[in-house]
């Protein structure tokens, strides 16, 4: 069983007397959880006496992500944005290259190109899945393309096997941003073994956490030795530690891409109920899904779009409403009756930084049109009994009985 109750860790702060108590707590969207054995990881870290990176910790986080995922090998970053950069940085990008990517995707698949000087080309996505569309990508490929960073939007993975047909045919990377797929599979195969490398996220807000963190998976086992390195200041320190170097020295470029034990520890507590996390987040999408799947709607609003041949992971539940203006209205009705539900995400194509720093291959329509009628009900481990209530403000407001 899975420990949901953090509160014997947490000193309790009871209200002075006279102190006005709130009749009802607001729903936030999310809210991070113990879920098993964190705290006592990170004691133990503490008194193993090593707090920088890649120690127990982080060996046992590898190999959970390794199994997870299926991949060749695992390393723990700060955060999916560093992971990405390290991708970046595997692919060899340099100014006058380009990658293809959606647009409809958070800033940092976007960044992790800009910051080797090449050159982001958006193409739109698909409606029935929000991810990219494979057949943009092939009219999309130029002779300056080396790479595809494909997003798993919502946890589903992307037509991963038609965009490795096109990254085989062109010879390019093909990279997978699965922020937020940790646990979703594509024809049964798990997100982190569809290309020949892939970027995770456990920042607070995804299934697994660790305040922010991350994680690089890779499929080529040719690529690792060079991972290593990058993620190691561009030194060969990982090598050095397992006495397969006498010394260690600069080799490469890189960074310091790695997290001390702390996080780590934390991570592996979480790591250890990634099923328990991911069935009881599934449960929760299928009630949210129930509830609204036949509701006597006065509002135009559509359900999760859930793409052929995949499994998702529970890890967002979204509402499509019929415009901007209806969903400014949900969101403002939702906050007023003390329910916090978020949108994202804004285009990067016409975002102020991307305007001059990327360039779009055909229309954004379904890009721009999706951004601007999708809206994230809360969903985390601990939602609990709030999700009644979430359903039941919500379905109010979509029978317009407010
Ligand atoms: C698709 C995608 N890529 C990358 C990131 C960045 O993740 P992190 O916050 O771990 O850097 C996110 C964050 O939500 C994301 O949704």
């Amino acid at each position: 069983m899975l420990n949901s109750n953090s509160d014997e860790h947490h000193e309790v702060f009871a209200p002075r007397l006279g102190e006005q108590i709130e009749k009802r707590s607001a729903v936030p969207f999310n809210k991070p959880a113990i879920v098993g054995r964190e705290f006592e990881y990170i004691y133990d870290a503490i008194r193993r006496g090593q707090l920088s990176g890649d120690g127990e910790y982080t060996r046992k986080c590898h190999a959970a992500i390794r199994k997870l995922t299926g991949s060749a090998a695992a390393l723990l970053t700060h955060s999916c944005t560093a992971a990405l950069e390290m991708a970046a940085i595997l692919a060899d990008l340099k100014p006058g290259d380009e990658v293809i990517l959606p647009s409809y995707t958070f800033v940092s698949t976007a960044n992790a190109v800009v910051l080797r000087g090449a050159t982001p080309v958006f193409v739109d996505i698909d409606p029935a899945s929000l991810n990219i569309d494979p057949m943009l990508v092939a009219e999309a490929v130029t002779a300056k393309t080396r790479a595809i960073f494909a997003v798993h939007y919502a946890g589903f993975p992307a037509d991963m096997d038609a965009l490795a047909a096109i990254a085989e045919k062109h010879d390019l990377l093909l990279v997978e941003d699965a922020a937020q797929a940790l646990g979703s599979t594509y024809k049964g195969r798990p997100a982190g073994s569809l290309g020949d490398m892939a970027t995770f996220s456990f920042h607070e807000t995804k299934n697994i956490i660790s305040g922010e963190g991350g994680a690089l998976t890779l499929m080529r086992p040719d690529l690792v030795h060079r991972a290593e390195i990058i993620r190691e200041k561009g030194t060969n320190r990982s090598q050095f530690m397992r006495g397969e170097t006498a010394k260690y020295t600069w080799v490469d470029v890189g960074s310091s891409f790695l997290p001390g034990e702390l996080i780590a520890a934390y991570l592996c507590g979480q790591l250890e109920h990634e099923r328990g996390i991911r069935e009881r987040r599934l449960t929760m999408f299928q009630q949210y899904w129930d509830a609204f799947e036949n509701l006597d709607a006065a509002q135009q609003f559509e359900l999760p779009r859930i793409p052929q041949n995949t499994s998702g992971n529970g890890h967002m539940f979204y509402l499509l409403l019929e415009n901007r203006e209806k969903r400014a209205d949900f969101i403002a009705y939702l906050k007023a009756n003390d329910v916090v539900a978020p949108f994202h995400y804004v285009p990067l194509h016409s975002s102020p930084f991307g305007r001059e720093n990327s360039r779009t291959h055909g229309l954004m329509s379904n890009t721009d049109e999706i951004s601007a009628r999708l809206v994230r009900l809360p969903m985390f481990y601990t939602l609990g009994e709030d999700a009644e209530r979430v359903i039941e403000i919500t379905s109010r407001w979509l029978r317009g009985r407010t």
